[in-house]
């Protein structure tokens, strides 16, 4: 499976936590950047991310910013994309299986490292349960 993994400044430090957690796994991961703590728009690297996975060249998404706000809305302007804003495991179990979310957003403020490595643990060991929850995520499309 492979992950595009991206953040603003303010989440470089973080991604290398999760980077290294997904290498321990054996996850393919493509840092989409940034690769400095220099000031960047969180947008462009979201749409990044978004467009890797919408396009089917990464299977997932893993983004992080301040809040993680930003990333995940900019993310899910995206055709396709899921983006789940995750605050614990449990949130990430269920983004998995009621959502069935393709990219998982981070606080990297807000959120510490041993929540971030359960919440990836549950987000790829959890599945996708279909039935109701896919009649409901197949009515998330842009409307107006
Ligand atoms: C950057 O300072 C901050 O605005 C950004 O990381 C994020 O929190 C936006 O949603």
């Amino acid at each position: 499976m492979k992950i595009a993994v991206g953040s603003d400044h303010a989440g470089v430090e973080l991604k290398k936590t999760v980077i290294a957690w997904l290498e321990k796994n054996g996850y393919e991961s493509e840092d989409m950047g940034p690769y400095t703590e220099e000031s960047v728009d969180y947008p462009d690297y979201a749409q990044k991310v978004a467009l890797s996975v919408a396009g089917g060249l990464s299977d997932q998404g893993i983004l992080l910013c301040g809040t993680g706000i930003g990333v995940s809305i900019a993310a899910n302007k995206i055709k396709g994309i899921r983006a789940a804003l995750v605050f614990n495991p449990e949130f990430a179990t269920l983004a998995r299986q009621h959502n069935n979310a393709n990219i998982i957003c981070f606080s990297a403020r807000f959120t510490d490292e041993d929540t971030i490595e359960k919440s990836l643990r549950n987000w790829f060991t959890a599945d996708f349960e279909g039935g109701r929850h896919e009649r409901r995520v197949n009515k998330i499309e842009p409307c107006c």
